[in-house]
């Protein structure tokens, strides 16, 4: 494999953690390109659990390069806390080998504020609250702030007063929430600058120098298809596209330099917040995926809506993204159910359909029409072969891979690293 992009297929929280960790050890270079601290990536090494929400799922792996693009945005605060929590455990996080592009947005308090006063108690969209909208809302309306601005306190004194003016407005007429002080807010993050300056580098060059030199580059995409901005469940997704075609924009590089998609499909279907899910279950099985699973948000804490695996949405993931291989995960948590379910198409409007509809409210009023699998019992935690899974496993595997078209080139048995079947050669 040459570079590649790693996306979720889903509503995010697939495994990314887990498997961009384990294809670190082929590639040299990792690399965020799009999101920020709303992502939470799970990577579990000889026992140890580490969450990673800005930082490349790399750091683990002694001697990667992990980068953060520019098309991330990026809380300095959040960043630094996450170093120390790194730097505690032995991992090295220094300048040398951990890179932010000049050009990522910053993630200013009045973001969170804005996230949160328009979410409201009720919890509209059910944002992780971390400011991710209004950052790249300042983006497109280009009154951002970047990174490598913290050079010219000047310049961020500028800025920083003038989008207060506007949002200051926000918060005391509209929303009715304190205020910020201009003055406050920029030595806040002028305190950070100093530890967060070595880290700026021309990360578009990084990345090209070295494939130049025969390095390989993992691109990390944070959330999933669904959750993209422009092509997923609008208006319950994230701000950014989540697409595979994003890293070349995010991280600065041109997508024929990228020739291997890898699609992180859950072998379940999971959501966070908000929105439609047409294979929701809200019944004892729902329950197994949500205990067995652990499905509780890595970021937030808030416990994941469980239902079944949706074919519909990884047929729009496989043509949003053609992904040359997939990952399936946690088919563990599938054992001990009598009998597995997969969404093969919807029923909409007296038609069957093997897509999405495109109408604004459509994937509230679709049902699901269900194509029923033998389940297994059998704990298949420690297989590690293709050979050594039941039958029935097999079979499910095969049927995902020919209702997405895409080949399971990763089989994940269980949140270790090693729990990993590895096939056609991948
Ligand atoms: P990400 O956001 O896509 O990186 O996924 P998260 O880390 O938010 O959530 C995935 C969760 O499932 C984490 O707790 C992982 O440790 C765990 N996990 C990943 N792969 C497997 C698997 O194959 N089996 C089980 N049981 N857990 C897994
Ligand atoms: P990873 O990378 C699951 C969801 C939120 C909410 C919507 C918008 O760990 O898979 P935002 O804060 O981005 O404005 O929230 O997107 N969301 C995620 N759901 N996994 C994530 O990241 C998510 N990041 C955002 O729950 O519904
Ligand atoms: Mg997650």
């Amino acid at each position: 494999m040459g570079n590649m992009t790693v996306i979720g297929a889903q509503w995010g929280d697939e495994g990314k953690g887990k498997i961009v960790d384990l294809l670190s050890g082929d590639v040299d270079m990792v690399v965020r390109f799009q999101g920020g601290n709303n992502a939470g990536h799970t990577v579990i090494v000889n026992g140890e659990r580490y969450v990673l929400h800005v930082i490349p799922s790399g750091i683990l792996h002694p001697g990667k390069v992990c980068v953060i693009g520019s098309g991330v945005v990026l809380d300095p605060r959040t960043f630094l806390e996450e170093v120390d929590a790194l730097a505690a455990k032995g991992i090295d996080v220094s300048p040398g080998r951990l890179k932010i592009s000049h050009r990522a947005h910053l993630i200013m308090p009045y973001h969170c504020a804005l996230d949160a006063a328009r979410e409201g108690a009720e919890g509209k969209i059910g944002t992780t609250g971390r400011g991710i909208g209004p950052c790249y809302e300042d983006k497109k309306a280009r009154i951002g702030i970047r990174a490598g601005d913290l050079a010219d306190p000047d310049l961020v004194r500028r800025k920083v007063t003038e989008a207060l003016r506007e949002k200051n407005v926000l918060f005391s007429a509209l929303y009715g929430v304190p205020t910020l002080d201009p003055g406050e807010a920029h030595a806040a993050l002028m305190a950070l600058a100093p530890r967060i300056l070595p880290y700026l580098a021309d990360v578009s060059s990084v990345i090209l120098d070295g494939t130049a030199r025969g390095r390989k580059a993992l691109f990390e995409g944070a959330q999933g298809v669904m959750l993209d901005i422009d092509h997923g469940t609008y208006p319950y997704v994230t701000s950014s596209n989540t697409i595979a075609d994003n890293a070349a924009v995010g991280a600065g590089v041109p997508s024929s330099s990228i020739d291997t998609r890898i699609a992180i499909v859950k072998a379940y279907t999971t959501r966070v917040g908000a929105g439609p899910f047409p294979t929701e279950l809200n019944d004892s099985v729902g329950m197994h995926l949500q205990q067995k699973g652990g499905e509780f948000g890595a970021t937030t804490g808030r416990a994941r809506r469980c239902g079944w695996l949706d074919a519909v949405v990884l047929r729009e993931t496989a043509r949003l993204c053609a992904p040359t291989t997939m990952a399936l995960t946690k088919l563990d948590v599938l054992g001990g159910l009598k009998e597995l379910q997969i969404c093969v198409g919807y029923e909409f409007q007296g038609q069957r359909t093997l897509y999405p509809p495109q109408g604004p409210n459509d994937l509230e009023h679709v049902t699901p029409l269900y194509e029923s699998l033998p389940g297994w019992d059998e704990d298949i935690s420690s297989c590690l072969t293709w050979d050594s899974l039941p039958a029935n496993t097999r079979s499910y595997i095969e049927r995902v891979e020919e209702l997405m078209g895409v080949r399971a080139g990763f089989i994940s048995v269980g949140p270790d690293r090693r729990q990993t079947i590895r096939r056609h050669g991948v």
